[in-house]
């Protein structure tokens, strides 16, 4: 039986708003997902039984704590088969960067095995297991420009898809999205709702930016637990604006950064001053919904009743 190659990729949360804790203890969002097209390499190897990670990469676990692997395990459980997989992953996507990576690979194994073993259960069927999985396996379910509601699993696509450049920096640093949420408890006091993703989301319908009302309410968390984070935020910040970003914000939890142009010029520029002021940072663009399907080629999309 043949292989499948996979390309599973990353996000960036263009805004992100924490409402409130919930009652499950996870914390009411709301949040825009972006796709953009840096991304690991995923080849699932059909096996005659059992779920087997292997992965470059010195921080991702080879156990059955890998969410690959619990990705696996669980589409075993609830389709009751007895086949078994085989899944490498090429790390690209930094790790704990907040750019999405793990809970991308987990969203790319439950899509590749419901192809491998033809379960014609499709994105909608998978919902169900991708929340059990982690808060944003869903969206990669779907990708491209998206809103994300509830704990950021219940993904809406947005009309208007962005097409832009998007500048990584990678600090180099890992930071425990767990511990980010947990610091900001101790300061989350009851708020009026910013409202910010909300006129982003109208502006765009009109056709203009409405990138500056973009917020990520997870950063000053996220720079107290990473001191190290805080001292090359001021420079990231000033490379990403000087070079015309028209937003400069921190993904998710931390620790990457990203800044968002319009053209590839201005863009590669900036990837350039960064280097000079000795950060790493890469290119991407951003993937529209379409182009996100595109990448699972002639998968066909099966609505469940
Ligand atoms: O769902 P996932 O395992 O990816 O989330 C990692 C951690 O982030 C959770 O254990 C939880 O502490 C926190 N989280 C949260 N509220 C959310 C999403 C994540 O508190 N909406």
């Amino acid at each position: 039986m043949k292989s499948l190659r996979i390309r599973s990729y990353a996000k960036v949360n263009l805004g992100l708003e924490v409402l409130g804790v919930r009652e499950d203890g996870y914390h009411e969002l709301r949040t825009l997902f972006q796709t953009v097209d840096l991304a690991d390499e995923i080849v699932l190897r059909p096996q005659a039984k059992g779920v087997r990670v292997l992965c470059d990469h010195p921080l991702v676990p080879q156990d059955g704590t890998n969410l690959a692997a619990r990705a696996a395990e669980l589409v075993r459980r609830y389709t009751r088969v007895t086949k078994g997989v085989e899944i490498r992953i090429a790390k690209r996507i930094p790790v704990g960067g907040g750019l999405g990576g793990g809970s991308s690979n987990a969203a790319c194994v439950l899509l590749g095995l419901d192809r491998l073993w033809k379960l014609g259960l499709g994105p909608d069927g998978l919902h169900r297991l991708a929340v059990k999985l982690g808060a944003d396996v869903p969206y990669f379910l779907l990708g491209g420009t998206a809103l994300g509601l509830a704990r950021g699993d219940e993904v809406y696509p947005l009309r208007r898809q962005i097409r832009a450049y998007i500048v990584l920096v990678d600090p180099g640093i890992s930071v425990s999205t767990a511990r980010v949420f947990a610091r900001l408890d101790g300061r989350l006091t009851p708020r009026e709702n910013s409202n910010s993703i909300y006129y982003f989301v109208s502006r765009q319908l009109e056709g203009s930016g409405g990138y500056r009302f973009l917020q990520n309410d997870l950063e000053e968390a996220a720079l107290e637990e990473a001191p190290e984070l805080r001292a090359q935020t001021g420079r990231i910040r000033a490379v990403l604006l000087r070079a015309g970003a028209s937003l400069s914000a921190l993904s998710g939890s931390g620790s990457s950064y990203f800044g968002l142009f319009e053209d590839a010029r201005s863009a590669r520029r900036a990837r350039a001053a960064l280097a000079d002021a000795g950060l790493r940072a890469l290119v991407a663009r951003t993937l529209t919904l379409e182009q996100y399907r595109g990448a699972w080629g002639r998968y066909r999309y099966r609505l469940s009743q």
